[in-house]
């Protein structure tokens, strides 16, 4: 059955995934309209849906409350405009006429044009499981610009139900993708980043439900924006119950020019409908990210050594390379020399933008230490930050044009640094020919592609200065692409000061991203919980490094962060030559436990068994095929506290599993009650059980 149809009486459209399907229609204006996102419905049932009149039947108001599939400002509509734009004359109000479609098996687009001006619009529609991917083009086939004020991807209803509740995260740097789960209020709630990336603060997704759904059940509707820069979503929940969301790129005041003959087209934003709950939704974000966004899903990420946290800016290759040796030792297949070893960085005050590696720290060059890490057998990476320049470094001094910046305006610094303006075609080749540069000569296997501050001043005197916040990021997507196509072995990790800049933009063009510069394990548990709403536990770079944690000063042992950054691609960030022997023989015994288990991890279906903001024993399972693998962590509480033991879940309840000492559970027992974990007195303690299914 095809995925996508068409009823040209109704003048319908309906799209299919195998357990969801999404409908639209044209109304007497050519207004696309939206008709249908939920559980299965043919073709036939959707002309069914019947719209409703408002309640109050007034001249204030629209006259029915049937929602606009992408609501344009005119006419009598007063919500949120997914677009919105000016002609020269002044006129701001569009009226469509239909144009045409075309469908393929999982794909569709509908055209309209204006009835006066020369913009035309196109709505595109990809059915990805059950995953509705949208995106919105503009074109001017005039001869005048066209203003454009807000140019959203997608908008989406929600179909009328009981309540509302909103699910997003809430975070800050070194506290990323906090949880939040809140009955939406009544009026217009927006979640938007207007610092350049997607942002720590808030991530660019939302769920939306009646206020019914759990972890393991009930309906879902879920939308994530695949874009890396500035970004808004605004929720609207009217007073006569009616939810809708519109969102895409830019933030507000940000506008941009479309010149005539050019075409604007906005990022994807994805939209997904599932029946079984917070888990069933991330579950599906998880097979849709690895099926259809990221670029290698089948390779196994290796475990990497970063030396952030041993060696800060004291970088140099002797420390390098015996930093290197002891990560062999343990097991790393891939040794990262993170931020330091170039030009006069030093310190975060000088040196960032001249990419050559300083002399004296590196009299040989990065040949030597990159050939060191080659004889142990791993790969070599190395960090970079090719969108930002310190004030105080040779390309600033020669080039003070090339970053954002306002005439008559301070250039205000963050972390003593200014943002390069990728959207200058000039400073971006610049970038895109050190990077091709240093991976080819120096035989790079893998970058750490870091950004560590938002935009401030975002201009470009003289140039259409909105467009810098979208300029930006594509040039940083067009290098990433022309790099991996250049370097077909070469893999990136995304990082912006840890998940600033996390989301289904980047990871399509990144092997794994660093979710957090927080390293303590404790901390770790929340921050995981979060990144997994979303986006898979393959992608999710996770270090183990010394306690006392760096950055907290907690204590917490050696296992217990070994088990909590297992959860994910796990890494080693700690300053491993003053590790005891002790510690060193555990670390490569869990790092050698990793390797086993990291399918089941990094491919398989991820089980949230508890939930850290509500309880002290957290647990997460994955399973792969007959393979499950179990993690226990609890964080000190008080003596006594009462838990519920994490039952299991994704099993079949007919099937028995082995667990790692021998001893072979009923799935119904494990369904029904857990394994019976227990863990004495109230400190951390932590745990990881393996199942195979023996029957
Ligand atoms: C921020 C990153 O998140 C850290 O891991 C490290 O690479 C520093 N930048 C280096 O400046």
């Amino acid at each position: 059955m095809p995925l996508v149809e068409h009823d040209p009486a109704h003048r319908l459209w309906l799209l299919r995934g195998p357990e969801s399907a999404y409908a639209f229609r044209l109304d007497a204006d050519d207004r696309p309209r939206h008709v249908h996102w939920g559980s299965p419905l043919t073709l036939s049932q959707a002309t069914q849906v019947t719209a409703r009149r408002n309640p109050a039947d007034s001249s204030f108001d629209e006259p029915g409350d049937e929602r606009q599939e992408l609501p344009a400002e005119g006419g009598a509509f007063f919500g949120v405009p997914a677009l919105a734009v000016r002609f020269e004359d002044g006129t701001s109000a569009l009226e469509w006429r239909y144009d045409g479609f075309a469908l393929d098996d999982d794909a569709l687009v509908v055209r309209l044009a204006d009835r006066h001006y020369s913009l035309k619009v196109s709505l595109y529609y990809r059915v990805r499981g059950d995953v509705v991917e949208r995106r919105t083009t503009l074109r001017n086939t005039g001869d005048e610009p066209i203003s454009l004020l807000r140019t959203d991807s997608a908008s989406w209803t929600l179909p009328r139900r009981d309540g509302a509740r909103l699910s997003r995260t809430s975070g800050a740097w070194s506290a990323e993708y906090g949880v939040l789960r809140e009955p939406l209020p009544v009026g217009e709630t927006t979640l938007t980043s207007r610092r350049g990336v997607s942002s720590h603060q808030v991530d660019p997704w939302v769920m939306l439900d009646a206020g019914d759904a759990t972890e393991t059940s009930g309906e879902v509707w879920s939308t994530a924006l695949a874009w890396s820069g500035s970004w808004r979503i605004t929720v609207e929940r009217t007073h006569t119950g009616r939810v809708t969301w519109t969102g895409g790129f830019g933030h507000e005041h940000v506008g941009w020019r479309l010149l005539p003959g050019e075409t604007w087209e906005t990022p994807v934003f994805a939209g997904l409908y599932a029946a079984d709950g917070f888990g069933g939704t991330s579950r599906r974000w998880h097979a849709y990210v690895r099926e259809f966004v990221q670029p290698h899903p089948d390779e196994l990420r290796p475990v990497v050594y970063n030396s952030w946290e041993a060696t800060g800016w004291d970088v140099d290759e002797r420390t390098e390379t015996e930093l290197a040796a002891a990560a062999a030792r343990v097991g790393a297949e891939l040794f990262v020399m993170d931020d330091g070893w170039f030009g006069a960085r030093t310190g975060d005050a000088a040196g960032l933008g001249d990419w050559v590696a300083d002399e004296e720290r590196f009299p040989g060059g990065l040949k030597p230490l990159a050939d060191a890490v080659h004889a142990h057998g791993m790969r070599f990476g190395l960090w970079v930050e090719p969108e930002m320049v310190n004030p105080d470094s040779d390309l600033y001094r020669a080039h003070p044009d090339w970053v954002l910046h306002m005439a008559n305006r301070e250039r205000t610094t963050l972390r003593n640094q200014l943002v390069l303006n990728f959207a200058r075609p000039d400073v971006a080749d610049w970038a895109h020919d050190w990077l091709d540069r240093l991976v080819g000569d120096h035989g790079i296997d893998y970058l750490k592609w870091d950004m560590n501050r938002a935009f401030t001043e975002a201009g470009w005197p003289g140039e259409d200065a909105g467009r810098v916040w979208v300029e930006h990021v594509r040039a940083v997507y067009r290098i990433l692409d022309r790099l991996r196509a250049d370097h077909p072995a070469l893999r990136i990790q995304g990082c912006a000061g840890g998940g600033g800049r996390t989301d289904l933009g980047i990871l399509a063009r990144t092997d794994e991203n660093w979710a957090s510069d927080n390293t303590d394990a404790a901390d770790r548990i929340t921050i995981q919980h979060g990144y997994g709403q979303i986006y898979p536990a393959g992608t999710m770079s996770a270090w183990v490094t010394d306690s006392p944690n760096p950055a907290t000063g907690r204590e917490a042992p050696l296992s217990f962060r070994f088990h909590v950054a297992m959860a994910g691609v796990l890494g080693l960030g700690g300053d491993l030559p003053r590790w005891s022997a002790g510690e060193l023989d555990e670390a490569a015994k869990l790092v050698a436990l990793y390797k086993e288990i990291r399918p089941v991890v990094q491919h398989g279906s991820l089980y949230r068994l508890a939930d850290p903001a509500t309880s002290a024993l957290t647990a997460v399972q994955y399973v792969l095929d007959d393979s499950v693998v179990v993690f226990l962590w609890r964080r000190p509480t008080e003596f006594a506290r009462p838990f519920t033991p994490p039952r299991l879940r994704g099993l079949d309840p007919a099937g028995r599993y082995r667990d790692q000492d021998g001893a072979v559970h009923d799935g119904a027992v494990l369904l029904c009650h857990g394994l019976g974990w227990d863990f004495p007195g109230s400190g951390y303690a932590s745990a990881v059980v393996r199942l195979t299914r023996v029957g």
